[in-house]
């Protein structure tokens, strides 16, 4: 990672911010998710513990928590929050590996859910995660006001739906037999695949904060989050090409592989790299209103450059 990118006291100021982060996020889910035991289903309860303790970056949980935080909202309500959006994000992972998909075999540094499991427990078990989020984010330890319940509801449900996430995926696995997706074509698969769950977690943050939130706020974070969800897949892409399994904790080179149209495919992957980087900009100037308080988000959109290189 170049200093440039990121100094490193940033990245430590990060760091601390995920580790706490997490610790919030594990415990609710620690506490929802049944430890394995004599029930039949327990195989399912296992399946799902394995693929959401298996340590990922928690990247998602950070940047809904880190929204709720410039509003001053509560933290305890935040985490249930990020909880249900990094489950329904498990469940995301765990199809997206499955033989019928991306057919992967790492995931998170470890076998893939199918792999450790089989087949049909991976299916189960991420039809489980995606459920359990909708459940975390409808119970009222969630929020005590019914209709922000229900508008977080809608949020992560239009984000990961038809419209979001799994149109995206509909479509990503659609052009792997297309010969040229061109620019605006793959921005907007992975506006959708990506970007839009990202969007739900800035805008989860905001519902919580209804209160005090103005319209140039959600404008501003909505915009920041737009950018920083599509510059991260490209630089998901760019590390499929450039990346080393054991940092990433995923096959690399699958992409090129399938014939796969990604950012890196298309631009090269210095193009790939100036264009995620030209997005993390825009995302940063969408922050310039909130002074240190954004400093976490600010944070956030340099390390996801500094990924890529
Ligand atoms: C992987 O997401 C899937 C993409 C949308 C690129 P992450 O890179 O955030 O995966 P984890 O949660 O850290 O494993
Ligand atoms: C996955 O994109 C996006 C979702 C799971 C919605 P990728 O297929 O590029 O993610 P990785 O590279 O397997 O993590
Ligand atoms: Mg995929
Ligand atoms: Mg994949
Ligand atoms: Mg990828």
């Amino acid at each position: 990672m170049t200093v440039e990118l990121i100094r490193e006291e940033d990245l430590k100021r990060l760091e601390e911010y995920v580790t706490e982060t997490s610790v919030e996020v594990e415990g609710v889910l620690d506490k929802i998710i049944p430890a394995p035991s004599e029930d039949e289903e327990s195989r399912l309860f296992e399946a799902m513990r394995y693929s959401v303790f298996s340590g990922g970056k928690r990247l998602r949980p950070v940047l809904l928590m880190a929204t709720n935080d410039i509003f001053g909202g509560s933290r305890d309500h935040a985490a249930r929050v990020a909880a249900a959006i990094e489950s329904l994000h498990t469940y995301s992972l765990v199809h997206d590996d499955l033989p019928c998909m991306d057919d992967d075999d790492l995931r998170r540094g470890k076998p893939t859910c199918h792999k450790q499991f089989d087949e049909v427990t991976a299916v189960l078990a991420g039809d489980a995660l995606q459920t359990l989020a909708f459940d975390i984010m409808s119970d009222e330890r969630t929020h005590p006001q019914g209709r922000i319940r229900a508008n977080l509801v809608s949020s992560l449900a239009k984000a990961s739906g038809a419209q979001g996430m799994v149109g995206g995926q509909m479509i990503d696995m659609l052009a792997e037999d297309i010969d040229e997706l061109d620019q605006g074509a793959l921005a907007r698969l992975q506006r959708k695949k990506t970007g839009a769950l990202f969007s739900a977690c800035c805008e989860c943050g905001l519902i919580l904060n209804e209160d005090r939130v103005k319209a140039s706020d959600r404008m501003h974070l909505m915009n920041y989050a737009r950018n920083i969800g599509l510059a991260f897949q490209m630089v998901d892409d760019i590390l499929d090409e450039i990346g080393n399994e054991d940092e990433v904790g995923k096959r690399v080179r699958k992409d090129a592989e399938r014939g796969k149209a990604t950012f890196a495919s298309l631009l090269g992957v210095e193009g790939a790299q100036n264009q995620a980087r030209m997005l993390c900009e825009q995302a940063i100037q969408n922050l310039t209103h909130y002074g240190p308080k954004a400093d976490i988000l600010r944070i956030l959109a340099q390390f996801v450059v500094a990924r890529g290189h």
